[in-house]
């Protein structure tokens, strides 16, 4: 079983703010670890010298072109697959990643960058995952469930914006897409995607 697999099993959860994906990242990684699985947690944008820039420049809503924003992720991306993505596939880990490149297709294709281009961009150089779950609510929906929070950042979050990016998100289609419907209760959700993930094991 596990000793005959290559690479750890790699799982992406993906949605609009407030779709609760981080949340459900975090407690599907709680599982994974109660089966006595080796199991990591990631995030993009991350903590790393892209990411910390990101944050940054997106606290000044329209410092940067959707181009720029584009190669900042990029650039993000490209280093978080390189130190910590592949070297914890390689040791056989479970990897969860919150958010990656469905991201930048859907949040900089929504700020009118052809997404197919955004996609050939990063599988040029992305590790492919497993599973990709997509969790969905609708924008207003996110919006209020972040209204609250301190991180809040203007750039991100308007709703007409949210509304474009939830639309490329349903768009998502392939063997290792999962759209999971974000309205109902937490438990039933984690639910949800164990019942993916379970398989996989
Ligand atoms: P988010 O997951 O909300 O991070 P945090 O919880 O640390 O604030 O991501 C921040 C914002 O960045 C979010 O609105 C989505 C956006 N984003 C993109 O526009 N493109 C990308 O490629 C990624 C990874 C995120």
């Amino acid at each position: 079983m596990s000793a005959q697999r290559r690479r750890g099993l790699f799982i992406v959860l993906e949605g609009i703010d407030g779709s609760g994906k981080t949340t459900q990242a975090r407690a599907l990684l709680r599982r994974l670890r109660r089966r006595g699985l080796k199991a990591a947690f990631f995030r993009e944008p991350t903590r790393g010298r892209w990411g910390r820039e990101i944050k940054r420049l997106a606290a000044r809503a329209g410092s940067l072109t959707p181009e720029e924003e584009l190669a900042l992720f990029v650039k993000d991306r490209r280093e978080n697959v390189a130190r910590n993505l592949r070297p914890a596939l390689e040791a056989g880990t479970i990897v969860v990643l919150d958010r990656y490149y469905f991201s930048t297709i859907a949040y900089q294709g929504a700020k009118g960058i052809d997404p197919e281009r955004i996609r050939r961009m990063n599988e040029a150089f992305a590790v492919r995952p497993d599973l990709v779950i997509v969790i969905h609510v609708d924008a207003a929906d996110g919006l209020a469930r972040i209204r609250g929070r301190k991180t809040r950042d203007e750039l991100f979050e308007r709703q007409d914006y949210l509304v474009r990016v939830a639309g490329l998100f349903r768009r998502f289609a392939g063997p290792h897409i999962v759209h999971i419907d974000g309205r109902g209760d937490k438990a039933a959700i984690g639910r949800a995607i164990w019942a993916e993930v379970e398989p996989l094991l």
